[in-house]
């Protein structure tokens, strides 16, 4: 089984940017965390940050018969695609939605996704751990599947 954790815009930037809303742990730090997640699931795991729509739409598409599952924090387009997803619909891999802070008790733009009506399940406010719940639960979900 191999799983693609995918985020957008500013990701890069964990630790530094809003640390009091993002925390103070790097993107490094995140993606330690999700391979040891995986490392204990038994899945491989594969990475992917852009700050480009497009790149995470092509990423998404080249996904297609190689990814089982993908972990995607749409960071700002999450708010503002409609292409992201409509390539999750066209590939049909199954996709959790994860966002660190609570998209809900922040400013009222941020209440909308459109990525949430495609993905098995959304889990926010929940920092990093929100990224393990979401491979756990996706394993799950594909074990079952
Ligand atoms: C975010 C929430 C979004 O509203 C914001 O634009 C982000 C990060 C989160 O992880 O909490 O960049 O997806």
């Amino acid at each position: 089984m191999k799983f693609l954790i995918m985020n957008g815009p500013n990701l890069n930037l964990l630790g530094l940017r809003e640390p009091d809303i993002y925390g103070k742990e790097d993107y490094n730090a995140l993606l330690a965390r999700c391979q040891r997640v995986c490392a204990l699931l038994g899945v491989e795991m594969e990475s992917f940050q852009s700050n480009h729509e497009g790149a995470l739409v092509d990423r998404i598409q080249e996904a297609m018969g190689e990814i089982d599952g993908i972990v995607l924090n749409p960071a700002a387009y999450t708010h503002t695609s409609v292409a992201i997803p409509d390539a999750l619909k066209a590939v049909q891999i199954p996709c959790v939605e994860v966002h660190l802070s609570d998209i809900n008790s922040r400013e009222a733009f941020r209440r909308h996704s459109f990525v949430s009506p495609v993905a098995i399940k959304t889990i926010c406010g929940k920092g990093f751990d929100g990224y393990e719940e979401a491979l756990r639960f996706l394993y799950d979900w594909l074990q079952k599947a």
